[in-house]
Parts: C-alpha cells; structure tokens; sequence
C-alpha cells in the first residue's frame, strides 16, 4: 500500500512537469508566430503603439483582464486597421496568447 502511494506520488509529479514543459514549448512557439505576423505591428518592449497597441504587460496590467475570447476573435477576424489572421490555426492562436501573457 505505502508502495503504491509512492508510485502514485510520482507518477502527478511527472505529469506536472510534462505540462510545464509543454506550455513552455507553447508559448516559444508563439513567440515565433508571433514575430513572423505580430511583431511588425505591435511592440512588445512597451505599451506604446506602433501601427497597433503595444503589448507589454497587455495581460498583466489591464483591469480588468483582456479576455482569451475577445483576443481569439481579433486574431481571427482582425479588428479595424488590423488585418485578420485567419491562417493561423486554433493551437497556434493559443500559442500566441500564451506569449502575450508572459509580456
Ligand atoms: C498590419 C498591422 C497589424 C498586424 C500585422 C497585427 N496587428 Fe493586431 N492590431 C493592429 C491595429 C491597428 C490594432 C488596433 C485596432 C483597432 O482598435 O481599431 C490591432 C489590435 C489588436 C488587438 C486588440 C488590442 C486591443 O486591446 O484593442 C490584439 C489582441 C491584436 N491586435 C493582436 C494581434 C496579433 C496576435 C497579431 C499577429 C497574429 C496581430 N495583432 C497582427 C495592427 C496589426
């Protein structure tokens, strides 16, 4: 029984890193879609615009907090100058809003 405790203990440990090593994996792609098709537009040193709104601390500092949905939708439907991205997949979209959120 404590054996099998163990094992078990280990086993959430293990899962817990992969998820972690995934969502690290995750956001650096994003950080590479996001430089093809972003980056020209939207800085990511500072809030200030380029031809789009910055988005240092665009997750982090915003009250109350951009929602995944609104942000999906801009991507995917584009948003006034801002030409849609409809290439973009639904896993690279969640990759892309994985990275803004470490900004
Ligand atoms: C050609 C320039 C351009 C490119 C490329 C571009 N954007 Fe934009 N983006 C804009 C402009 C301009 C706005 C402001 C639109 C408005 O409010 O009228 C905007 C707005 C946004 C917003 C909404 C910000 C807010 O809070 O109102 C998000 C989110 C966004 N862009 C994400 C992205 C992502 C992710 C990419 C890459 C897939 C991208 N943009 C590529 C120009 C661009």
């Amino acid at each position: 029984m404590v054996g099998a405790g163990i094992t078990g203990m280990l086993a959430i440990r293990s899962a817990a890193g992969s998820n972690k090593a995934e969502s690290t994996q995750a956001i650096r792609q994003g950080q590479q879609t996001f430089a093809r098709y972003c980056a020209s537009c939207h800085s990511i040193h500072s809030a200030a615009s380029l031809t789009g709104p910055g988005f240092k601390g665009y997750f982090s500092n915003h009250q109350p907090k951009p929602s995944d949905i609104i942000v999906r939708a801009v991507i995917a439907k584009g948003k006034g100058k801002m030409p849609a991205f409809g290439n973009l997949n639904k896993t690279q979209t969640d990759e892309v809003i994985a990275y803004l959120k470490t900004l």
